[in-house]
């Protein structure tokens, strides 16, 4: 029975006590880039800091740079000054930096990765990593498939009998349907997939894992959590941020290809799919790959989808430039920073319910919720004016800032008369719990070296994620450029005719 098939409820460890990674090394390609630096650095120090990494660890950056191991531990030292999110201990680094090494290199060549392979064997022998390697390509997906056949050709991507080889990918998984194919089948020919680890970095989120405690752990929402009492989904992530200095990455990919394709297509399926048997990897992303499997974009799509680009604006108090004056971008650029689609889930639970998905930068402020909107009571037992002010019940899962979750439910404002108006019951995390909540990279990463797949998304869920997407993209590629924006307000005019046209409105976050 493959490891993912595990019944975690025949698994009688304690599975509160966390768990300690194996004896191990860590290869980043790419290692110069924004994301090694900002969030994986910090997050493997961190992971040593909670106790979680084993003395056997090394960390191994690859590049193009002509470093010596000392540089490199340099560049790592700073990154986790800036960017850990445990205080900084000196015992704790020391002992991590022991473990650094550095291979300067290019992708295609040979000889660079035949040093890689006596590095990682020199770690083995020396530091007792066990033969145990995970390779993180945090590097653009055109260079994905060179760095793997060279993985293959110099023996590193060999399963072996007692130690592991996986190898970990971030997004984007394609640009389309048939280019995902195409990469899933060169990391394939490569890596099996149960050594293939895909980082959606949103499902690392505590308040990400927490929608399924919110759904299977408790009683109180099953039974309004479907087509009969809920009205429309409505998933947000806005970003008050530009893209200055990003254009390399996002001019030609755009906020559709970037967030909703993964980040809210994930959130839609934790939200839609049926209780899964239990809570191993296999069975989770059984009923993920069914509820994605009969989601679609409602059509028409020129009137249920909208997308956008940021102009000059005002962000609070700055005086922000649009797109097209960033650098890096062409003067006819058209990448949307802002995607909002309407789907459908054909399910007897959702059947008739949309979803509405948005995302974009330069909005007002930086928020991620998912809000089920609940249908209107069948009958107002009140002359109408009392109601007046009473809107639809809503439940807000706070994914981010601010994490928690909302009830929106109508009450009687004080006073002689009867008059209903809209109140919030809270959630916080920050006063409900003692413990911070560690990055999303922290919990990956340690997963990835646990070899605990559930968090990761497999080839199915990307490809359907895809085949949901692509209508609407190549709808849009027929139309020319985006429809502009005011930076630091929520999107174009279209953004409010596709919900208007369902007679819905968009929530204020
Ligand atoms: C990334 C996107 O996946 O998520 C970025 O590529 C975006 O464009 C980022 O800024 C946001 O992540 P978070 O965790 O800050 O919401």
């Amino acid at each position: 029975m493959p490891e993912s098939w595990r019944n975690p409820l025949r698994d009688k460890r304690d599975k509160r006590m966390p768990r300690i990674a194996g004896p191990c090394s860590v290869v980043i390609f790419g290692v110069t880039g924004d994301l090694a630096r900002k969030k994986l650095m910090p997050a493997i120090y961190d992971l040593a800091n909670r106790g979680l990494l084993p003395p056997s660890f090394a960390l191994v950056g690859f590049a193009r740079r002509d470093w010596a191991d000392e540089d490199f531990g340099e560049v790592v030292y700073e990154a986790v000054k800036k960017h850990a999110r445990t205080p900084f201990r000196q015992e704790v680094w020391d002992r991590l930096a022991e473990g650094f090494r550095f291979v300067q290199g290019t992708f295609d060549d040979d000889a660079s990765f035949d040093r890689l392979s006596e590095t990682l064997e020199k770690l083995d022998a020396e530091r007792g990593t066990g033969g145990n390697h995970a390779f993180y390509l945090s590097i653009p997906p055109n260079a994905f498939p060179v760095v793997c056949e060279q993985l293959q050709r110099s023996g590193l991507a060999r399963q072996k009998d007692h130690s592991w080889s996986r190898v970990v990918i971030e997004k984007p998984f394609g640009h389309d349907l048939a280019s995902a194919r195409e990469l899933n089948a060169v990391v394939n020919s490569v890596f099996p997939e149960e050594s293939v680890f895909r980082i959606d970095h949103y499902l690392g989120k505590e308040t990400v894992q927490n929608i399924l405690a919110l759904r299977f752990a408790n009683e109180l929402y099953e039974p309004v959590w479907n087509a009969h009492y809920v009205d429309h989904v409505q998933i947000t992530m806005a970003e008050d941020i530009g893209l200055g200095g990003r254009a390399g990455y996002y001019d030609g990919i755009g906020a559709a290809r970037d967030v909703i394709q993964n980040h809210l297509i994930q959130l839609l399926a934790l939200t839609a799919m049926e209780e899964p048997v239990n809570f191993s990897p296999h069975e989770l992303q059984a009923e993920k790959i069914k509820v994605l499997s009969a989601t679609r974009p409602l059509q028409p799509l020129d009137q249920t989808t909208a997308r956008g680009q940021y102009a000059a604006g005002w962000q609070g108090s700055e005086k922000v430039p649009g797109l097209l004056e960033e650098g890096g971008f062409a003067h006819d650029s058209v990448t949307e920073t802002f995607a909002a689609i309407t789907l459908e889930v054909d399910t007897r639970r959702w059947a008739g319910v949309p979803f509405f998905l948005r995302t974009g930068k330069r909005l007002p402020r930086r928020v991620t919720e998912v809000a089920l909107v609940f249908k209107r009571a069948p009958h107002l037992p009140f002359d109408s004016t009392m109601t007046e002010e009473l809107g639809k019940n809503a439940l807000v899962i706070r994914i981010q800032p601010d994490e928690g979750i909302t009830m929106r439910f109508g009450s009687k404002v004080p006073g002689s008369a009867m008059e209903v108006r809209d109140v919030n019951m809270d959630f916080s995390y920050g006063s409900a719990f003692a413990e911070d909540s560690p990055e999303a990279y922290e919990r990956l990463i340690l997963d990835v070296l646990l070899g605990e797949p559930s968090l990761f998304p497999v080839n199915a869920e990307v490809e359907l994620s895809w085949e949901i997407l692509d209508p609407v993209l190549d709808n849009w590629s027929a139309q020319g450029r985006p429809e502009p924006y005011e930076s630091g307000t929520w999107g174009p005019p279209s953004a409010y005719d596709m919900v208007h046209l369902l007679d819905r409105e968009w929530r204020r976050p």
